[in-house]
Parts: structure tokens; sequence; C-alpha cells
């Protein structure tokens, strides 16, 4: 029995400026936008530029959401960043946000789960709340992939995006209620190889010439990591819907890992989901990894889509290969005075 519940409190994301299109990328690779389109869904993708570091963003996506829940950095008190495409090996992510947006009593860690990473951290966030060792917790997902590609293979190459997206998530002030209702995981190392980035193992002058030292870039096979996610996500989603009490006609939305366009119709037919109750912003940013459930999220609920008082799913699946899941209550309140900025599609959209 837990000791507390949980209230979401804020959610905040940051996109590099820089945009690149499907029709850039033929200068580098043999491949088309309509390939990329029909195969993906993907039209764009965010990359940094210059000596933007994947903590800007994170930084920035946590003080939008410290905005959001009219909060400041001084009340956070755990801090978790999921990325697998860090600045750093160490020191960790945590400990530059905890400087930048000055929560300087927060404990942290970072947590390293590819595209599930942002739902694995944020269930673990809600454990540090419901104990009662945290009472305001930042959960970020942040990834850069584009410095972790090789802008020379196709396979990989035209599907990721940089981003970062975070929410904020505190102990609620009602005795009883909670808006996270239920959270499952599911992990099958056995399929890890599918989805990878190496770390160099054979960095030694003595022991390997010079020419055999392997560059580090992610290699993914494509087909098997589909099938995996067609698979397995309905599954967990479905058993996490009925572990939170509910039934599928009581769940509003589905905020899946943008993935692939191609994947998300897939599974909504397997789960006899409605087309306009997927969450889909892909095409605007490719694969952005632990970031895409945040960015996905607030973009619909700044075009007022995703209202308050909606029930959703949140699903994020890829390297592990692991899938993680959400059910929750959408109760957060936009704290923010300023005019409602505008959607993340439609600051993309006027660049076209
Ligand atoms: C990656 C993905 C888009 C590839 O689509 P696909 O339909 O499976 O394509 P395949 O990998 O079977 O490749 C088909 C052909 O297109 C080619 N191809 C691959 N990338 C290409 C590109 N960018 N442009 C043109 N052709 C390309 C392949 O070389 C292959 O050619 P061949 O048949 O001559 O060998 C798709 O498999 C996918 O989205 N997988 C899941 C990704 C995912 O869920 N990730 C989550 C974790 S991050």
């Amino acid at each position: 029995m837990s000791k507390y519940g949980v209230a979401i409190r804020g959610i905040g994301v940051s996109i590099p400026e820089h945009i690149v299109w499907n029709d850039d990328l033929t200068g580098l690779v043999e491949t088309s936008d309509e390939w990329i389109t029909s195969r993906t869904g993907f039209k764009a993708r965010r990359v940094v530029s210059g000596d933007q570091l994947v903590t800007d963003l994170a930084i920035e996506s946590a003080k939008n959401a410290l905005a959001y829940a009219g909060m400041q950095g001084e009340d956070i008190d755990l801090i978790i960043v999921a990325s697998s495409t860090p600045d750093y090996i160490y020191p960790a992510a945590c400990g530059v946000v905890q400087q930048g947006i000055g929560a300087l009593k927060a404990f942290g860690f970072d947590m390293m789960m590819g595209c599930s990473g942002l739902i694995y951290a944020l269930s673990t966030a809600v454990q540090f709340i419901e104990n009662g060792t945290a009472k305001n917790a930042l959960v970020i997902g942040a990834d850069t992939h584009s410095r972790y590609t090789d802008w020379y293979d196709r396979n990989t190459c035209v599907l990721f995006g940089d981003g970062a997206g975070a929410f904020i998530i505190s102990r609620h002030e009602k005795a009883g209620e909670t808006d996270v209702l239920a959270v499952d995981f599911m992990l099958d190392g056995a399929r890890g190889q599918e989805i990878k980035l190496p770390v160099n193992r054979d960095n030694c002058p003595l022991t390997t010439p010079r020419q055999n030292i392997e560059k580090s870039a992610i290699y993914m096979n494509g087909r098997e990591v589909f099938k995996f996610a067609v698979g397995e996500v309905p599954r967990l989603m479905a058993e996490t819907v009925k572990k939170a009490g509910l039934t599928p006609q009581e769940i509003d939305y589905y905020v899946l890992h943008q993935a692939n366009a191609r994947i998300m119709t897939a599974m909504a037919e397997r789960m006899d989901i409605r087309e306009e109750q997927m969450i889909v912003n892909l095409e605007h940013y490719g694969n952005t990894s632990a970031a895409s459930i945040p960015l996905a999220l607030y973009d619909a609920l700044m075009s007022g889509q995703i209202k308050t008082g909606n029930t959703l799913v949140l699903c994020g699946f890829g390297a592990g290969l692991a899938v993680s899941t959400a059910v929750m209550k959408w109760n957060c309140v936009d704290h923010r005075t300023d005019a409602a900025p505008a959607t993340l599609q439609t600051k993309s959209l006027e660049v076209v």
C-alpha cells in the first residue's frame, strides 16, 4: 500500500532550432522523401548544432515544466534524466540539470533505457513519491541521437531527431488520490542486439591496429524491432489498462513513442483504437527517443486535443528490447500567465 498518491504538476519541452528535411538527406545517402515518408511518416527532424548539448535541451525543458507547474527549481528534490545519448558518461546529466535550474537540494540519477527510458524514469519517480522519499520530482527524457548517428547509413540516419521533454510530479495533496493509476514493463534481453549503440571495446593501440577500431554508431534491425513493437506493445498496454482497473473504453488517448507511423497504425488496428485516439506528431521531429512521449503529449495539449480530465496511456518501446507503460489521469493545470505558446507543430510548419 502506497503512503502517498502522485499528482502530475507540469510538462515542458525543448527542441533545437535546426531542421533537417528529408530532402536534405538525399545529398548524403541514397534515399528519397517518398521512401522516408511512406516507410516512417517522418518529414523533418530537429538536430543540435554547434556546441549545443543534450543537457541544454534537458534544462530548457525542465524550466518550461517548472513554469507550467508554477514552481521553482528549489522546490525539486529528485531529478531523473532518461537519456541514451549523454554529453558525458559521467558526470551524470542530472547534476548538470540540478545546477541549471537551481535545484540545489535535489538528489538524482540518470537512466539509460533507450526509447522506453522516460516511462521507466517516471515510474521510478512515482515510487520515490509514493514511499515519501521525495515530494517533487523532475523527470526528463532527453536525447541527441544526431551525435551518435552514422550520417552515411541510410538505415538509421533518416530516423532520429533530437529533443527533450520533462514532467514534474508531486505528492498528491488529497490523501488516497493519485493521477498515476498503473505502470508496467517488459524486457527481452535475448533480442537486445536488434538495436544497439556499441561502445568501442578495442580502444588500445597496443592490441588493436588503428584501422580496426570501429566507430561507435547506432545499428538497428528495423524489421525485427518493428515486429517486436507491434507484438509486445499492444499486449502490455492492454494489461496495464486492466491493472489500472479500467476498460479500454475508458481510455481517451494513447501517447506512444513516436517511432514509425506504420507501427502506430498497426497497433491501433490490433487494439481497436480509433485513429483520433492515437497521438501522432512524428512527422515534424522523427524519432526523438526518450523525448518523444512528452513532445507528443505537449503538442496534443497545446492544440486542445488532450484536455484536463482525460485518461491517457503512455508507452515507450525500443532498445533493450523493452517496453514501459503508464496509465494516468491528466489533471495538470497550466500555471503560465503569458499567452499560451504556439504548438511545436505550428512552429515547425511555419518554416515549410
Ligand atoms: C526502420 C524502418 C523504417 C525500415 O522500414 P522497412 O520497411 O522495415 O524497410 P527494410 O529495413 O525492410 O528495408 C527495405 C529496403 O529499403 C532499403 N532502405 C533502408 N533505408 C532506406 C532509406 N533511408 N532510403 C531508401 N531505401 C532504404 C533497405 O536497404 C532495403 O533494401 P533491400 O530490400 O534492397 O535490402 C522500419 O523497419 C521501422 O520503423 N522499424 C522499427 C523502428 C522502431 O520501432 N524503433 C523503435 C526503437 S528506436
